[in-house]
């Protein structure tokens, strides 16, 4: 054979994707194959086909990797109905496989049986896109600890590039391939210092391949970050007195978060009228020998914690009132003096009882446990009862106005 001039090549753009061009020989009529390298994905149906030109009706073999014949000027040598002869024209002769595996990949061949027997080859190129990675966990995390994350893919070709990512900055991993015959498993391996603030974070594992595109597969993960658990007991608001109803909440953090709370009373016993239900301990109808320290625990298998609560039941309210005789005998501003007894204050230990009476004009001067109320102002069409308000509304006392004797 003698070379062609490379004048008589395809032109560029096509060239690129085709075998070069196998010229037999110069003359007008000379007879050529060529053959086009495919890439396609495994599952998909690869297209292989044999450009011919000046064909002279000379028999067309065309040959697996093996070598083995599959189709002999048209006609199906090889059992195998993956295989098509899908066209053979004078110009162009294309097989197709279906469902293609890896195991078909190889050079494929398109042979002209002329005096002289010429051949060109089809590379054919199975590509295997990843599947989502999966994340694997070597043992649990616990705060103050570290965790080491597997990011695995494990068939992929060519190799998947696998990217850890945590609040959209990548954490480098290490990283380790294997190959399994054709295919190749990749993994990335990353280790983070965990604190509880971490339980829950989100990290993710992406996979990229050339046949995805642009596209990832993306697998993602919240992490599972076990702590000891924090207990808090909340406090009902205000001042509790006999008769009121106590309801005291637990809140608990924890990894695993612990099933059971447990209500104790420190030195006795929980009272009979005690409801337990989760987190909530409610008593009823309280008295003052439901006074007390009340103790809420939790534990898991990293620790365990505590709160307590003492409750102090206050008697109920008693006012009594006094009119005391005033110094300016001129003036109609009755002094009167309240007298509480077992007045409670707030919990922060301020007394500061409001006193209200519609129109009147009051000034008031606290001192505990006795107020000096003096009416400034009364108005004739007063109401004959004015109210004197504790830190809690419900605890209204009221007196009938007409007690109150003006000097
Ligand atoms: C086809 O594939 C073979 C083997 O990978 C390679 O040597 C050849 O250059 C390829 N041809 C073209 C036109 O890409
Ligand atoms: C090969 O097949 C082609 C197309 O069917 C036909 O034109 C040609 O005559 C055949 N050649 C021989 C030698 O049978
Ligand atoms: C495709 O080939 C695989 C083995 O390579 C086989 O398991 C699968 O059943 C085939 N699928 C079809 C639709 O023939
Ligand atoms: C419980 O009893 C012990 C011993 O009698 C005493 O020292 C401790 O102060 C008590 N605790 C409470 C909260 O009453
Ligand atoms: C309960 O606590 C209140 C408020 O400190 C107190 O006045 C009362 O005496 C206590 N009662 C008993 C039975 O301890
Ligand atoms: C305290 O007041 C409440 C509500 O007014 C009442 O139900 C309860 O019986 C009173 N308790 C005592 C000991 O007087």
């Amino acid at each position: 054979m003698r070379p062609g001039p490379r004048s008589l090549l395809l032109p560029t753009p096509l060239s690129l994707s085709l075998r070069a061009l196998l010229l037999l020989c110069l003359a007008p009529r000379c007879q050529a194959v060529q053959a086009e390298n495919v890439t396609v994905l495994e599952g998909g149906t690869a297209q292989i086909s044999c450009r011919l030109q000046n064909y002279d009706g000379s028999i067309v073999v065309i040959q697996n990797p093996r070598r083995q014949t599959l189709f002999f000027n048209g006609t199906r040598a090889l059992k195998d109905d993956r295989f098509q002869m899908v066209l053979f024209t004078p110009r162009l002769v294309r097989i197709t496989l279906t469902n293609v595996s890896v195991s078909d990949e190889g050079g494929y061949f398109c042979q002209l049986y002329t005096d002289d027997t010429h051949h060109q080859v089809a590379t054919l190129s199975v590509s295997v896109p990843p599947d989502t990675p999966t994340v694997e966990v070597k043992q649990e995390a616990v705060e103050g600890g570290e965790v080491e994350l597997t990011c695995l893919s494990p068939r992929s070709k060519p190799p998947a590039t696998l990217r850890w990512i945590r609040d959209r900055r990548e954490i480098p991993g290490v990283v380790s391939q294997q190959e399994n015959g054709k295919t190749v498993s990749v993994s990335s391996t990353i280790r983070l210092p965990v604190e509880r603030k971490d339980n829950g974070a989100a990290v993710s594992c992406e996979a990229s391949h050339p046949a995805l595109g642009g596209q990832k597969r993306v697998r993602h993960y919240r992490l599972d970050v076990h702590f000891a658990p924090t207990v808090r007991i909340i406090p009902p608001p205000g001042i509790l007195r006999e008769g009121d109803s106590l309801s005291l909440t637990c809140s608990i953090t924890g990894n695993p978060l612990p099933r059971d709370v447990q209500w104790t009373r420190i030195n006795d016993t929980l009272p009979e009228r005690a409801e337990i239900s989760g987190p909530t301990l409610q008593v009823s109808r309280l008295s003052q020998s439901h006074n007390g320290t009340y103790l809420c625990q939790a534990q898991n298998n990293y620790g365990r914690a505590a709160d307590h609560y003492t409750l102090l039941v206050y008697e109920n309210v008693s006012v009594t009132t006094m009119v005391l005789p005033t110094s300016h005998h001129t003036t109609s501003h009755p002094t009167i003096l309240l007298l509480t007894h077992s007045y409670a204050p707030d919990p922060r230990g301020n007394v500061h009882p409001s006193l209200t009476l519609n129109t009147l004009l009051l000034s008031i001067s606290p001192s505990f446990p006795s107020f000096m109320v003096t009416i400034t102002r009364l108005l004739s069409d007063s109401p004959p009862l004015f109210s004197v308000l504790f830190l809690s509304p419900s605890l209204t006392c009221v007196l009938p106005l007409s007690a109150l004797t003006f000097p």
